[in-house]
């Protein structure tokens, strides 16, 4: 019974008002100054302003007194590769001396050394290590992450990988909702045969993660070099015919069309858009399609930073990821993520908890059931140790995360 109240927050940041496609006002948050949330059963059933009284039996309820405290809808962190084997740190320490990210995976290493070691782990080992990753994003208050598959590329490992995020999530409190990205390089065995190995996954891998339903997205790296457009847009359309949402790794390294490509498609989510162009963009957001940056990729690669800001002027829904994985973003932390999107993606603080709430459910799907504090929604949420969300950008680096609470019960205290 997960009846809670949490009481007298100094905020209530409810990033209420969504309104499906054309998302909201990014700027604004809809705050309930000193507000109360009720849960029962583990579901918002209130949320009051102050001075309205509460309804319900307290002695039903676990009270937390949330004075000088904000709290907020849970983190929804919407771009993550946080299943796989062995780690890159030889990689980081080439690219910092001047190696780029591309030259590295052109000679054999990059996602295709994930992949190696990732075949080589069993189950339980990547079980072990993603549910320690999890725990490790709850502290920051994540509550609910998408993982991709792509560091097997063969039928069993892709497998392996999918089973995994399905046991974290019946076995783990955060939610974890799976995407199949087999077409995220092209391995060893594939190298030149990149269409035959888009017709592996369209034949072969679709049936089999659709049948057990391993996965609710279908994800591709269409980038130089790695899969075309028309590759990309081959795989996609076929995903959806298995009824996956479609999602996309687009313009990363070069303008390749990738924005474009999503909005042709109507994709739930583009994603990186370093280099997107000014169509790519009204594109996106007259499609609807969630732009998500990944500002922590952007700041590993030592690369420009995506344009946040054109894309929020002219109207796209911007979501924030941290892309967690262990070779263009070895992190996943949420003080560090505010920061770069306010102060180098010149974001406001409003602009950026829309962007990794409301927005970030709505990259996954979830807009209707997460993302904001509104009655009938999942109870997941995160109280500060400040009294504004201000302080997320603001206290730089810092996890001011005090209490995470996930469909009413608190994980983190
Ligand atoms: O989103 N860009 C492609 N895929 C991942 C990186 C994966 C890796 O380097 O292992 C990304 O950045
Ligand atoms: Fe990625």
């Amino acid at each position: 019974m997960n009846n809670l109240v949490v009481k007298n927050a100094s905020q209530v940041v409810t990033c209420s008002g969504f309104t499906g496609k054309r998302g909201r006002d990014m700027s604004d948050l809809h705050v309930i100054e000193n507000g109360t949330v009720v849960i029962t059963d583990g579901v918002i059933s209130h949320v009051l302003k102050e001075g309205e009284s509460l309804s319900v039996n307290l002695s039903d309820y676990e009270v937390i007194c949330a004075e000088g405290k904000a709290l907020l809808p849970g983190f929804v962190d919407p771009h993550t590769h946080f299943v796989f084997g062995g780690y890159r740190e030889e990689e980081f320490a080439w690219r910092m001396r001047g190696d780029s990210y591309m030259d590295i995976m052109n000679r054999g290493g990059g996602i295709v050394n994930t992949t190696r070691a990732t075949r080589a782990a069993s189950e339980d080992e990547l079980f072990i290590a993603g549910k320690q990753r999890l725990d490790a994003m709850m502290q920051l208050g994540i509550t609910t992450v998408e993982g991709k598959s792509g560091y097997g590329l063969d039928r069993e490992t892709e497998l392996k990988q999918l089973r995994v995020m399905r046991r974290l999530n019946d076995e783990h409190p955060l939610d974890v909702v799976s995407t199949f990205m087999g077409a995220h390089a092209t391995p060893e065995e594939w190298k030149g045969r990149e269409d035959e190995f888009i017709d592996f996954n369209i034949n072969e891998m679709f049936p089999l993660v659709a049948q057990e339903k391993l996965a609710e997205c279908a994800d591709i790296f269409c980038e130089k070099n790695v899969f075309t457009v028309e590759q990309s847009r081959r795989y996609l359309t076929a995903a959806r015919e298995f009824g996956f949402k479609l999602k996309i790794h687009a313009d990363e390294i070069v303008p390749f069309g990738g924005a474009e490509l999503a909005a042709e498609l109507g994709c739930l989510s583009a994603d990186h858009l370093l280099k997107a162009s000014d169509k790519g963009i009204r594109a996106m957001a007259k499609a609807g399609v969630v732009s998500t940056l990944l500002p922590l990729t952007a700041f590993s690669l030592r690369e420009n930073f995506a344009r946040a800001r054109t894309m929020i002027d002219n109207n796209c829904m911007v979501s924030l990821a941290t892309d967690f994985n262990p070779g263009s973003s070895f992190s996943a932390s949420v003080p560090l993520l505010f920061a770069l999107a306010c102060i180098y993606m010149k974001m406001s603080p409003e602009e950026a908890v829309t962007a990794f709430t409301i927005n970030s459910a709505a990259a996954v799907g979830r807009a209707d059931k997460i993302g904001s504090i509104d009655v009938g929604k999942q109870a997941d949420l995160v109280l500060l140790q400040f009294p504004s969300y201000k302080f997320l950008p603001y206290h730089v680096g810092m996890n001011i995360v005090e209490k995470v609470i996930k469909r009413g019960q608190v994980l983190v205290n």
